[in-house]
């Protein structure tokens, strides 16, 4: 059953954390010049609109783009500042109302010699990143399910990549099937970079996914996390996090930076952060 639809969520904390450090991760993988594949395997529309009814409906990115738009001009960390002019990229007007999602996250920063695969099986989310993107010969668009497309895509040819899995989580087996899927397409391609996004709700399903990966044997696996505690009562999700295995060393301090000034400038009533090995080498 398909029925998330990310423009409902489009701009909040979440996709400000998970947008700004995944950039700072490809952008440390790119301190090496040979290419790159880097794989969103639940990649939505790539670009949300902002001014329509799905996102109008709960306004979560009020309290996420919204709150942080007006510290463009400020001094940033690099992550920060990179997605802020993405999405000026976007906005001739000066707004945000185009939002970037991951997929134009990551077209935004490939390079000549890199590829692209963007991947959703939701026929409406299909159709935005058709409508966004146009196929090339670095940018390949599947309306296929994720977990298979993982099974058939990887290996790269390039052998460096990241696989971006930032699944909607719409039943609670999920966290398991995830981290299923993540245990055996790492049996096929070791020196892949996987980012992994989890929400934290109160029903705290996420540790199956901890746990699940804790116990697979994977070395090297990061966890970013904020949870901003009780700030957003009207809203299920406290915080949300990114497992990270192979992050790249180059990206290190710039992710930490990242979430230091995102942990500094979203609310935070009791909240936390992580940054630290769940598993180490
Ligand atoms: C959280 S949204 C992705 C947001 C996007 N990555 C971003 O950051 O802008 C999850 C997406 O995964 C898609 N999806 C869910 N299960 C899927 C599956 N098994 N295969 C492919 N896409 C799936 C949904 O249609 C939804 O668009």
């Amino acid at each position: 059953m398909l029925s998330y639809q990310h423009s409902y969520h489009a701009g909040n904390h979440a996709d400000v954390l998970k947008h700004i450090i995944l950039g700072d991760i490809v952008a440390g993988m790119q301190s090496k010049a040979s290419p790159l594949f880097l794989f969103d395997a639940f990649a939505s529309r790539g670009v949300y609109d902002l001014t329509g009814v799905e996102a109008l409906k709960n306004r979560e990115f009020d309290s996420g783009i919204g709150r942080l738009w007006p510290l463009r001009h400020e001094q940033l960390p690099a992550g920060v500042d990179r997605w802020f002019q993405l999405i000026a990229s976007k906005n001739p007007d000066d707004g945000f109302a185009r939002l970037p999602g991951s997929t134009a996250l990551l077209a935004s920063m490939l390079r000549d010699s890199d590829r692209l695969a963007a991947c959703d099986l939701h026929p409406q989310e299909f159709e935005g990143l058709r409508n966004s993107f146009r196929s090339s010969r670095k940018l390949a668009l599947h309306k296929r399910d994720a977990f298979e497309a993982l099974g058939a895509l990887l290996p790269p040819k390039e052998k460096r990549g990241l696989v971006f899995l930032d699944p909607s989580y719409e039943n609670k087996g999920e966290y398991k099937i995830v981290a299923s899927a993540v245990e055996a397409a790492y049996a096929r391609f070791r020196a892949g970079v996987y980012v992994i996004w989890y929400p934290l709700l109160p029903a705290g399903r996420h540790q199956d996914l901890l746990h699940a990966l804790k116990r697979s044997g994977i070395l090297k696996i990061l966890r970013v996390e904020l949870d901003c505690g009780a700030s957003f009562p009207d809203m299920q999700m406290s915080g949300s996090g990114l497992l990270i295995i192979n992050p790249p060393w180059h990206a290190m301090d710039a992710m930490q930076e990242s979430l230091r000034w995102i942990s500094d400038h979203l609310p935070s009533d009791n909240g936390r952060d992580h940054f630290e090995w769940l598993v180490a080498e």
